[in-house]
């Protein structure tokens, strides 16, 4: 196996299929309406089966030549060798020299996979397995805290790929979580979050999970010291423990465990390298909440749905490995972001669930697209050829209807929305007669096609509207959504939701020539924070030494700060 990719990044721009797309895009007069009249078949032939996702492209401002060219993109740009490259483990993240790996989190175990001369497929399942006697312990009640009393709020301490994903998906499995049990997650360094989160919590049935790749992040090692200091305080004040070293060290191994890369720094926080749970440096933060990472969704739902979870992921995986690329849906999805960034002038994409418990799925795919596909340079440091990255935003519906949908119906740009909706619902309640999942979808069928098909100005004038309020009320339509739809959120959906995410994510930056897997672009507002921070605390060199912006921002607030 080598440990570096075999060629550089293909610039897509020079290829063939970016010419014929360029002017493809020129003569392209989006007419769906004209399209579907014309071609009856198109819904079907544009619809798509992945796992058990249905996924209908059909509404995109797409051609059948427009199609076949972006996959002839594909190809150009040598996109199944650099895929093929990833589930290998070649160090396809090449400005960390790393594997991309986290299609291995979720492989079956009885499949070895060698990387680097390790056999990670055993590594995986060992430390499953450690995570999954952790979860039977806290849920069946045998783990108990410092006065013998069993569990009942999970804290998960963490941030960006150490948070999102995890709430996400216990947001989204909600109604697989066990009876008693709760999470909770800190993220933010502003003090609220901790404190409201500890509030109204008992800390003698309180257990923390520190989520930490690096175990080195500002805002997460303060957060644990912080929830460490509150869990101190108070057993003291409870009588839980006694106010002594041997009290405090007994109160973190019981009310502590760590999920890190980097066990050494858990020890020395003070949590027992035996209640810590380990992933690899080939699981970028963004895609580890199949890791143990999710070990605080794995408590909540449970060993077997975690399991079905990880089953969903590999099963897009699979469907996204083997394919042909004419019927990937990720590929095809990938390609077709491309096609509205690089050739439709898209800035932005909406991801709108139609299902409340995906309220922050467009949270997590925020860092998942765009701390991937961010890049101005590409792997081998060149600048980019083209637009990379387009802004990734949304919210549930209904509600983003009664807020900015206007902006998507009649505004002047394009906005590519993928909607998302789940057959059947985790609460089928009635209003009297009607089935109210059924009124919430015909929302979700009613907004694609609002969408794509507009209403005409005879339409409006139809209606007996004033001539000189026509040109308010026209729809242009044309405006392009795909349309995912799944028997239910369940845990194996979740994941292949997820992992369609991933690989579409994955599809763009092989295009871009871009490597999705590192995150530079973070680490100088980091570096300057902890500059700062002595400048905000009063230290007059430190306060000299910054731009005059800066420093009279710092000053006004250490002003007005009581
Ligand atoms: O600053 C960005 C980042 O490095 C993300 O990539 C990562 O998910 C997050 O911070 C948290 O990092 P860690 O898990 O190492 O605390």
């Amino acid at each position: 196996m080598t440990s570096e990719p075999a060629r550089g990044p293909v610039d897509a721009t020079t290829t063939n299929a970016w010419g014929s797309l360029t002017e493809l895009s020129k003569n392209l007069r989006p007419d769906l309406r004209g399209w579907f009249a014309a071609d009856p078949d198109r819904a079907q032939r544009l619809s798509y089966q992945a796992a058990d996702l249905h996924v209908d492209l059909s509404k995109n401002l797409l051609t059948d030549e427009v199609l076949a060219t972006l996959v002839a993109l594909a190809d150009e740009v040598r996109l199944t060798e650099r895929r093929d490259a990833m589930f290998a483990g070649e160090h396809i993240n090449v400005t960390e020299d790393r594997a991309v790996l986290h299609t291995a989190l979720r492989r079956p175990s009885d499949e070895p996979l060698t990387v680097d001369g390790q056999d990670i497929a055993a590594d995986v399942a060992d430390e499953l397995a450690k995570v999954y006697a952790f979860a039977e312990k806290v849920r069946s009640g045998e783990w108990t805290g410092v006065t013998g009393e069993p569990v009942r709020t999970i804290v998960n301490i963490g941030i960006g790929g150490s948070d999102l994903g995890p709430v996400m998906a216990y947001e989204a499995l909600e109604p697989y979580v066990q009876d008693g049990l709760e999470v909770r997650f800190v993220s933010n360094i502003d003090p609220t979050d901790v404190a409201q989160k500890t509030a109204d919590l008992d800390p003698t049935t309180t257990l923390f999970i520190v989520a930490s790749k690096t175990f080195g992040t500002l805002e997460t090692l303060t957060n644990a010291r912080l929830a460490r200091d509150w869990l101190w305080r108070s057993l003291v004040a409870a009588g839980a423990i006694e106010d002594s070293e041997d009290g405090r060290s007994d109160a973190v191994a019981k009310h502590f465990v760590a999920v890190s890369t980097a066990l050494d720094k858990v020890a020395a926080f003070g949590i027992d390298p035996e209640n810590a749970f380990g992933f690899w440096d080939w699981v970028g933060g963004r895609y580890s909440v199949d890791s143990a990472i999710g070990t605080s969704l794995a408590v909540a739902i449970g060993p077997d749905a975690f399991a079905e979870f990880l089953g969903g992921f590999h099963a897009m995986d699979e469907h996204f490995r083997t394919t042909p690329l004419e019927h990937n849906v990720p590929v095809l999805m990938g390609l077709l972001n491309v096609w509205y960034v690089n050739f439709r002038d898209a800035h932005t994409h909406a991801v709108l669930p139609y299902a409340q418990q995906l309220h922050r799925f467009p949270a997590y795919l925020q860092q998942l697209t765009m701390e991937s596909n961010g890049k101005s340079v590409r792997w081998d440091g060149t600048p980019v050829t083209t637009e990379t990255g387009e802004v990734f935003w949304g919210e549930p519906g209904t509600n983003g209807q009664h807020a900015f949908y206007q902006l998507i119906h009649q505004g002047t740009r394009t906005i590519p929305a993928d909607f998302i909706a789940v057959a059947n619902p985790a609460y089928p309640l009635r209003d009297a007669d009607a089935d109210v999942h059924g009124l919430f979808l015909a929302n979700f069928f009613a907004q694609t096609k609002a969408l794509a098909f507009g209403k005409t100005a005879d339409e409006v004038r139809a209606e007996g509207v004033a001539e000189d309020l026509v040109s308010a009320k026209v729809f242009s339509g044309n405006r392009p959504t795909t349309s995912i739809l799944a028997p239910a959120l369940t845990p194996s959906v979740l994941g292949q939701l997820v992992a369609l995410y991933e690989h579409i994510t994955f599809v763009q930056g092989v295009v871009w020539g871009i490597d999705s897997f590192d995150q530079w672009g973070v680490e100088l507002g980091k570096k300057l924070a902890l500059e700062i921070a002595p400048a905000v605390a009063g230290d007059e060199a430190a306060l000299a030494a910054q731009d005059p912006s800066t420093a009279a921002l710092i000053a006004k607030y250490r002003e007005l700060r009581s």
